[in-house]
């Protein structure tokens, strides 16, 4: 337990550590950047990613969304393995790259099931996913989670790697995949009259 918390706690220092010194570097490389990502790219091992497909039940109804989706393999997996539409999103246009080139690599074309976007996550508009993947921060789940109320519809599924959304938000359902943990939860009418509410 102290081991798991030890380990959250150095990857958020160097996820923000990382980013203050990533971000002149890519604003050099691409002036046309929208801004300096919130935070840099860190994958999630697929062992990890496909828990949190699953707990998500993900399926070919869906439609998957990436807030953040650096290299595109949780939508790349959710279209290739679960039959799912994916949206990646990502506000690093080198991640777009990756994502774009790990597409075709995998053999899933960019098109009707698959959009890879170069966008800021908190200006998209989020009312087409069904499922929402995260991993971010605390800070920026904690920024998130009144536009996820607001903008997904009941019964939409969030999944989030390594990070939750507070305590008066706890997770529907926590696992833990290979040292890492996963938090899942569920888009009820509860939490949309919260938004309402201006929580
Ligand atoms: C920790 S990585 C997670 C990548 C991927 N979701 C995964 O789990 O493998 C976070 C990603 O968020 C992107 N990002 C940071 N701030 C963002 C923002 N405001 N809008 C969109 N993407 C952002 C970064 O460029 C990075 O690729």
């Amino acid at each position: 337990m102290v081991r798991a918390y030890r380990f959250r706690f150095l990857v958020v220092v160097a996820l923000f550590a990382a980013a203050a010194i990533a971000a002149p570097a890519v604003a050099q490389q691409n002036p046309v950047e929208l801004r300096k990502p919130d935070v840099i790219f860190v994958p999630t091992p697929q062992e990890v990613v496909e828990a949190m497909l699953k707990v998500a039940q993900v399926g070919p109804n869906d439609v998957v969304y990436d807030l953040g989706c650096g290299d595109g393999r949780i939508v790349i997996t959710a279209v290739k393995e679960y039959g799912a539409r994916g949206v990646g999103i990502d506000i690093d246009p080198q991640r777009i790259k990756e994502a774009t080139e790990n597409a075709e690599r995998q053999g899933v074309t960019l098109g009707d099931r698959l959009e890879i976007r170069n966008a800021d996550l908190f200006e998209a508009d989020l009312s087409p996913a069904s499922v929402v993947a995260l991993y971010l921060l605390p800070s920026l789940n904690l920024k998130l989670r009144p536009k996820l109320w607001k903008e997904l519809k009941v019964g939409s599924r969030v999944v989030s790697h390594a990070f939750d959304m507070g305590d008066d938000w706890p997770a529907d359902q926590t696992l833990h995949v290979d040292g890492r943990t996963v938090y899942y939860w569920t888009i009820t009418e509860a939490v949309k009259k919260r938004a309402e509410g201006g929580q």
